[in-house]
């Protein structure tokens, strides 16, 4: 149960790192990933650390001398989940925010409200004493953002004062690959300032003058004349940290980040690194979220580095922060009949516990599957349950998983429980970009192949407005046409593929209709006759990655240690990369966790699957999705990228009164999220079944949950079941007339 939840957002700086500590202005947003300070009985949250206990001492202090306030609790946890990026931390400030989050828990606890201004104001002041006594040496602009939220002018010993964020203003995120040392950085910088103090006032002024040219792009109300200001200032900016580096040795712009600068540049885009430098987080800033998106395909293509994913910008400060789950950690849920379930599902996620007679059979009705499909003559129900454990860029989830397969749900569920002992799920997505395809093919006589790939290349640019002419209400939701590319696949025969941002739809229709309208117009300009317009399935542009690691004790089992457990598993990975038969099922059992989830949220399932294939093939080798190694620390690390052809809004997500429920007990916040889960759940799907296939065997297993389902069928009850079970398991023999018989002998005995 959780009683109470306050969190606090990381940040960014925009401009003015370095020069802050010289006395200039930087501009530092709050950014949407969040510390999440909880009483919440979870026994995987984080322990507590000089960081928190300092907040506490200075909340507890506070709060005593404040008349008619109760004393707090104990010291909440707080987790920072949210910031990593597999086994490092993203450099966005989740100190500072666990901090803030731990401040505003107990204020909140003892009746305050942590949004208000003059609590917030109260919270700062504590916050910031915390963070300087643990931390020292920085700014404390991340500790006032991660309580003020929002955008915030910060200058050293002055009151932080709150900016407004321009509406045309797009700030991209980049992960340059290594963790920065903020503290050695600057340590480094002001021994070298002392060295030689004019370099040193030469360098910050450049600086001081970057952020103030930032500020003015910054607050025009006019996207080109202020994207023109940040470009400038930001090469300004870039110059200045390479002048500190080369006085001061400290690796400031590393290889990676020059990659993601220069990149951006030639886009007309800028891109600085955001902090210390030294390799972690660089911000790039465009007028439209497009840009970045391609940026971030170009980066990914060419320099395998990426997007961290669509972050929110100024986001809210300190607030109580309820969103269900909490926590997806229920121990003893499958004990629990259906209706325990129910009860469990509906207080940890808020939906009205009547709402989930959607889940009753029966709830698609004769009338809406008469009008779903052609010919029908009833439904078929399938079993529909919730995956516990699941924790993801540190948030839970309950994973609705609608399957006939025993086993696969629990498996599920074990594994999330053993990556959960790692620190959870990392996730990010590509954007969400799919194809529709033009088949043109030549008739007698005409132009060659390449005279028709050039003329459709001359006329791209009103190729792409005519396909987003097709569907200005996506256009005006974000999304639209975004490249568009031509293969020869035969003398005879073209391809017109053309990339479109489907924003949260899956976007099937989107697709065949934006194929449907260009087909003439490629027709009439190359003079070949146009045959298929339909979409591709295989979306190897709208990628879910998901990646985790495992503590090797979370991996230990019966008679055998954790460490031979993942010796094991990397060496069943191996073999499905050397294997292309072993591969197919390795991915049949990635496939077990993915399509329960598309079936229970309403998604194409066939979509996804055809494209999960497709891309394990797309080497020209069939190759597993789920890989697995053993870190040098022992822990094993997991990876998977899966085309996530998925969306919120449409398709039978609109229909199905189940699907609709299932996706709200979910809650996932976009189509990339929905994406991500699923990535994330056969991800764990594959780790089950390889822990099982490497140690003991997958039947062991298998066989108890078969015995469990066959003394349900043979109607024990409460009690009964696990004693039924056990002596069904015992007997070597698991079928109906076996359980009967056993079924009667136990009633016999306890009568
Ligand atoms: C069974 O549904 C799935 C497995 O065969 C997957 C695998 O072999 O990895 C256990």
């Amino acid at each position: 149960m959780t009683r109470l939840a306050v969190s606090a957002p990381g940040k960014a700086f925009l401009i003015g790192e370095y020069a802050v500590l010289a006395g200039a202005t930087a501009l530092v947003t709050a950014v949407g990933r969040r510390a999440v300070a909880a009483d919440c009985d979870d026994p995987d949250r984080p322990p507590a650390s000089p960081l928190t206990e300092a907040a506490y001492a200075h909340v507890r202090q506070f709060l005593s001398e404040s008349a008619g306030t109760k004393a707090p609790g104990p010291l909440t946890s707080v987790d920072t989940g949210s910031f990593a990026a597999g086994a490092r931390k993203l450099g966005l400030g989740s100190s500072a925010a666990a901090v803030a989050a731990v401040v505003g828990f107990h204020l909140a606890e003892a009746g305050h409200d942590p949004e208000d201004p003059a609590v917030r104001a109260v919270a700062l002041r504590l916050a910031q004493a915390a963070h300087a006594q643990v931390q020292g040496g920085g700014s404390g602009a991340d500790v006032a953002c991660a309580v003020l939220g929002g955008t915030i002018a910060f200058t050293r010993g002055e009151a932080p004062v709150p900016v407004a964020h321009p509406a045309w203003l797009h700030v991209g995120f980049f992960d340059a690959g290594a963790p920065a040392d903020t503290a050695s950085f600057v340590q480094q910088v002001r021994a070298a300032g002392e060295r030689d103090p004019a370099a040193y006032a030469a360098a910050t002024a450049q600086l001081r003058r970057a952020a103030e040219l930032f500020r003015s792009g910054y607050d025009s109300p006019d996207a080109a004349i202020g994207l023109t200001a940040i470009r400038d200032a930001v090469a300004l900016h870039n110059d200045g940290l390479r002048a500190l580096q080369r006085m001061s040795d400290a690796p400031i712009v590393t290889a990676n980040i020059t990659a993601i600068v220069d990149q951006a540049a030639r886009m007309g885009l800028a891109a600085k690194p955001s902090g210390a430098g030294g390799g972690d987080l660089v911000v790039v800033f465009a007028s439209r979220q497009a840009d970045l998106d391609l940026l971030a395909e170009r980066l990914q293509r060419e320099h395998g580095l990426c997007a961290i994913g669509r972050l929110p910008v100024a986001a809210p400060g300190l607030r109580r922060d309820e969103r269900p789950p909490l926590s997806s950690r229920m121990s003893g849920f499958f004990r629990l009949g259906v209706d325990g379930r129910r009860d469990a599902v509906a207080s940890a996620t808020r939906i009205a516990r009547d709402r989930f007679a959607a889940l009753d059979p029966g709830s698609l009705d004769l009338g809406s599957a008469d009008n779903l499909i052609e010919n029908v003559i009833g439904t078929l129900e399938l079993p529909l349950a919730v995956a516990t454990n699941f924790r993801i860029n540190g948030r839970d989830f309950l994973v609705p998983m609608a399957v006939e397969e025993a086993s696969v749900v629990a498996a599920a569920s074990n594994a999330a429980k053993m990556i959960r002992a790692g620190g959870g799920f990392y996730a990010r997505s590509d954007p969400p970009w799919m194809i529709a395809q033009v088949q043109l093919t030549a008739p007698k006589g005409s132009q060659s192949a390449e005279l028709a790939v050039a003329a459709v290349h001359a006329a791209r640019a009103d190729l792409l407005a005519l396909a987003d002419s097709a569907h200005p209400r996506l256009v005006a939701r974000g999304g639209g046409a975004r490249d568009l590319l031509v293969r020869v696949l035969a003398p005879d025969m073209l391809v017109v593929d053309v990339v479109v941002d489907c924003q949260d739809a899956m976007g099937a229709n989107l697709l065949n209709t934006i194929a449907e309208v260009l087909a003439p117009r490629l027709s009439d300009m190359t003079g070949w006759t146009a045959g298929l317009r339909i979409l591709s399935n295989l979306a190897d542009r709208r990628r879910a990655h998901v990646t985790c690691r495992v503590p090797p004790g979370a991996l230990a089992g019966r008679g055998f240690s954790g460490a031979a457990a993942a010796a094991g598993i990397a060496s069943a990975s191996r073999f499905a990369e050397l294997d292309p038969y072993r591969a197919a099922t390795h991915n049949k059992g990635v496939m077990n966790g993915v399509d329960a989830v598309a079936l229970a949220t309403g998604q194409d399932w066939r979509a996804i699957e055809a494209g999960a294939h497709a891309y394990a093939g797309l080497t020209g080798a069939y190759r597993p999705l789920a890989t697995w190694r053993v870190d040098a620390d022992g822990w094993l690390s997991g990876a998977i990228s899966l085309p996530a052809a998925v969306g919120v809004v449409g398709g039978a997500t609109k229909v199905h009164p189940a699907a609709r429920l299932a996706l709200e007990i979910l809650g996932p916040s976009s189509g990339a999220e929905l994406g991500q889960v699923m990535a994330a759940v056969g991800l764990a799907s594959n780790l089950a079944a390889l822990r099982a296939l490497a140690t003991e065997g997958i039947q062991r297993g298998h066989m108890s949950l078969h015995a469990r389902s066959v003394a349900l069928g043979a109607g024990a009850q409460g009690a009964e079941v696990d004693l039924l079970v056990h002596r069904l398991v015992e007997s070597a023999e698991i079928k109906h007339d076996r359980a009967v018989l056993l079924l009667h002998e136990l009633r016999s005995e306890t009568r």
